[in-house]
């Protein structure tokens, strides 16, 4: 799929289908629909007439122009009421859109950047509606071999704009909506693929393809690396399976002042079955989304790297499989972790806190200005949360201020639950440092307070996208099952990072 900007008059434009929007409670007044609708002889207005169609958000219809105009076709897709409208409801508006011209089995379409839909700058404007449309279109066929054939994609969206400074402007926005929409593709993908396909080892060979081609540095620790180190709380985890566990490494430096990153953490857990405090086997193949952080940082330094940012950026993913071998660890274990510190096992299915722990250990050696974790971490912060939102807490308010910022951007949003000492109470083991598990009160909370312990006093948020990393309906522009969430997020969180650095320079 790519997007094509060029010069010219949308009404003008030969197209299969040509992309126009209507308010709810608006008359005609918006452009280019307004254009179209006069170009083509009221045929929008007829069909507002007629009372088929009435702007609801989402809603599409479709217009056979018969030659009114040079597009064939006129997909109008309703924006709901003016006043309740946003960027998130815009992206939306466009995703339906551009599954309606999939759905009449085109393969391209046009539309015209509408900067007047939303009091915002028009790169925000512009980027949101390639987004919308991009992310939308997402599905996930490798393993269809029957269906295949029907399948038809979309190859070309093409942008028309007659200004000069606007064509700019949308090129731009155009060349970042297409990096952040393939590194979002890239993140659902990993996640999608089940867990026989997506092992530590595939996760290893999909960031040697990231890296590969990118500016972007790759190491990686295999086991006895990682035992040298004293890498056990991880290697703990891993003992029941027979694949064995890697330790992923990405560098990316915008900056090349060698001056400290941002660490980005992603839980790789690519299944996790519970351990020997075995999960119930309903939605248990659900599982196989427990690598979703790590996907996430994967996607987030892809689209950074393609986006130049100049920022100095670090990714670690900690991947394993949590299976009950005959090796595996138990509850009652202790392990020793990379921080020194010991974890008595409650249960081995608050897996994801211990390969994490180690990871965050990892991530001081950087000495970080930041360190962002995000992780499938526990069903506890569905029950607090649902799947709207990614359950945030931290150490830092600054920090969490930009994330909730980054957030409220990109509709990613985050909800913050609180991190007071008191929960540390619940984690505090008799025979070991610590223990894995708090019990049931706080679950969510008492798992943030556990990897507090491993961060040190870096400026850290942890980010538990337990919750939204996978959807059971669809949602406007992120189609049923893997979400990619949290790519999004960091991308726009490091591209105001980048900016404000920018500001900094300047003064
Ligand atoms: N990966 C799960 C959390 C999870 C649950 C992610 C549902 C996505 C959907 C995690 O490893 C886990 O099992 N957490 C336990 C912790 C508990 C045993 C302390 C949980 O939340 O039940
Ligand atoms: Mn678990
Ligand atoms: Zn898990």
């Amino acid at each position: 799929m790519k997007i094509r900007v060029q010069r010219g008059n949308a009404t003008a434009y030969r197209t299969e289908a040509l992309v126009a929007l209507h308010f709810e409670d608006g008359i005609l007044a918006q452009e280019p629909a307004g254009l179209v609708d006069r170009a083509s002889g009221g045929q929008i207005g007829n069909l507002l007439a007629s009372g088929d169609f009435r702007g609801k958000l989402c809603q599409t219809a479709v217009i056979r122009t018969g030659g009114a105009i040079p597009a064939r076709r006129i997909v109008v897709v309703g924006l709901g009421k003016r006043a309740d409208f946003n960027l998130e409801k815009l992206r939306g508006a466009y995703a339906a859109a551009a599954r309606q011209v999939r759905d009449l089995n085109l393969k391209e379409f046009a539309l015209a950047v509408d900067g007047g839909v939303l009091d915002l700058p028009l790169p925000q404007v512009a980027e949101a509606v390639l987004e919308g449309a991009m992310l939308g279109l997402y599905r996930f066929t490798p393993y269809k071999t029957v269906d295949r054939e029907s399948m038809t994609d979309i190859r070309d969206i093409h942008v028309i704009e007659d200004d000069e400074e606007h064509l700019k402007a949308i090129g731009k926005a155009a060349r970042t909506a297409e990096a952040v929409a393939k590194a979002v593709f890239l993140a659902r993908d990993l996640v999608s693929r089940p867990g026989n396909d997506m092992t530590p080892s595939d996760l290893v060979r999909e960031a040697r393809t990231v890296a590969g081609g990118r500016p972007v540095k790759l190491r990686i620790l295999d086991d006895a690396q990682m035992k040298k180190i004293g890498m056990n709380a991880l290697l703990g985890v891993a003992r029941g399976s027979s694949e064995p566990a890697k330790f992923i490494i990405l560098e990316y430096d915008g900056r090349r002042k060698s001056d400290p990153p941002i660490v980005l953490v992603g839980k790789g857990l690519t299944f996790d079955s519970g351990g020997i405090s075995i999960k119930p086997s309903e939605k248990m193949d659900e599982m196989k989304t427990d690598m979703a952080g790590g996907a996430a940082v994967l996607g987030a330094i892809a689209a950074v790297a393609d986006l130049k940012l100049p920022v100095h950026v670090v990714g670690l993913i900690p991947a394993t499989e949590n299976l009950p071998g005959g090796k595996a660890y138990k509850p009652g274990d202790i392990l020793k972790s990379l921080s020194g510190r010991t974890i008595e096992v409650i249960t081995t299915d608050a897996e994801g806190r211990l390969i994490l722990a180690d990871a965050l250990t990892y991530a001081l050696r950087y000495k970080p200005v930041a360190v962002i974790d995000l992780a499938t971490l526990t069903g506890a912060c569905i029950v607090a949360l649902g799947d709207h939102v990614i359950g945030m807490l931290g150490t830092d308010e600054a920090l969490k201020a930009r994330i909730r910022e980054a957030a409220d951007a990109t509709g990613e949003r985050v909800w913050e639950l609180p991190l007071w000492e008191d929960y540390d109470e619940q984690i505090r083991s008799d025979i070991a440092d610590f223990k894995n598990s708090g019990g049931r009160a706080g679950g969510a909370i008492t798992a943030a307070a556990f990897l507090r312990k491993f961060v040190g006093d870096v400026p850290w948020v942890h980010l538990d996208i337990a919750g939204p990393s996978w959807l059971s309906k669809d949602r406007p522009y992120i189609p049923k099952g893997a979400s990619g969430v949290g790519v999004r997020l960091l991308v726009r969180f490091l591209r105001d990072a980048a900016a404000r650095r920018g500001e900094g320079r300047g003064r």
